[in-house]
């Protein structure tokens, strides 16, 4: 029996496969007015606890552009949440179509799907990670200043799903990440090679290729205090000391004036725009990875 091409985080798949699904991902960036239609007869169900604009647009359109189908189901309204089991509604998802995109908080039970899953099961973001984002940010990286290999990235403010991801990407790409964080955020078992932790935002700031950073609330954590997030903030002052060529990266929903200032979004370094675009692009590229025991090739 073939392995199941699940895409679960960037540390359960192989370096080589995940460079590849990034090529392709240019591949497909570049034929996209001409789009292949390698998904014809496929369908993907997206499953959400949590609410999305780019995660579900994307994939829904990734799917459909390629010749694909989508459903698109709220957790909630699931009986998961009721008695049915994670196992019993992975084994019966698995009858109706041919992937599975989850939003889950729960990093644990989206795992414990993926065990009982007979089709591939992608990440659509869990309270531990995000890997398709970081797919789609590398790729942004890739297009905007090239390779990412030996590049620093900077990362400011909370130490979230993301910013844990970026950690598992960089002894993939072989980039530096720096991470400044309030104290208590600082993970020092977490320093290797490739990642340093710093409370000084001026350090990670200096001569940096890429400035990136995300919500100081992620969904799920409203009513947290911000101020201690203040001196991260990403604004000019931050954007001076980095490369000249330094583009700024941020996942979005964007707080404006908390996590990054106005003046950051209206400059030529602000490529979020593009970042979510390539969401797009990296999904049809996982999408063709995931679903290549049913046929699918990117060639
Ligand atoms: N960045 C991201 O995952 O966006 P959504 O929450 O809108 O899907």
């Amino acid at each position: 029996m073939k392995q199941i091409n699940h895409f679960l985080s960037l540390e359960s798949i192989e370096p080589q496969v995940l460079k590849s699904i990034l090529k392709n991902a240019h591949a497909l960036k570049k034929n996209k007015f001409n789009p292949s239609q390698i998904f014809a007869g496929l369908s993907l169900a997206m499953v959400f606890d949590k609410r999305s604009t780019r995660t579900r647009m994307s994939f829904e359109t990734a799917m459909k552009q390629l010749g694909g189908h989508t459903l698109v189901m709220n957790m909630e309204e699931m009986q998961i949440t009721g008695a049915e089991s994670v196992k019993d509604t992975a084994n019966v998802v698995s009858r109706y179509v041919d992937a599975v995109m989850i939003r889950m908080s729960d990093d644990a039970i989206f795992r414990e799907f993926a065990s009982h899953a007979k089709i591939p099961v992608i990440n659509g973001m869990t309270n531990e990670s995000h890997p398709c984002q970081i797919m789609a940010d590398l790729m942004t990286i890739e297009e905007k200043i090239g390779d990412v290999q030996g590049r620093k990235i900077a990362w400011f403010g909370d130490y979230n799903n993301v910013t844990k991801t970026f950690e598992q990407a960089a002894p993939i790409w072989e980039f530096d990440l720096v991470i400044a964080c309030p104290p208590d955020l600082i993970q020092p078992a977490r320093n290797t090679k490739n990642i340093t932790f710093t409370t000084d935002p001026m350090v990670a700031a200096q001569d940096a290729d890429v400035i990136v950073t995300d919500t100081w609330v992620s969904m799920g954590q409203e009513g947290k205090t911000i101020d201690k997030f203040m001196p991260y903030q990403v604004n000019a002052q931050i954007m001076a000391a980095a490369q000249p060529h330094a583009i700024f990266m941020h996942c979005m929903p964007v707080h404006k004036n908390e996590e990054v200032a106005q003046e950051v979004l209206d400059s030529p370094a602000c490529v979020i725009y593009d970042e979510a675009e390539n969401r797009l692009h990296a999904q049809k590229a996982i999408l063709a990875w995931c679903l290549e025991n049913a046929g699918v090739s990117v060639k």
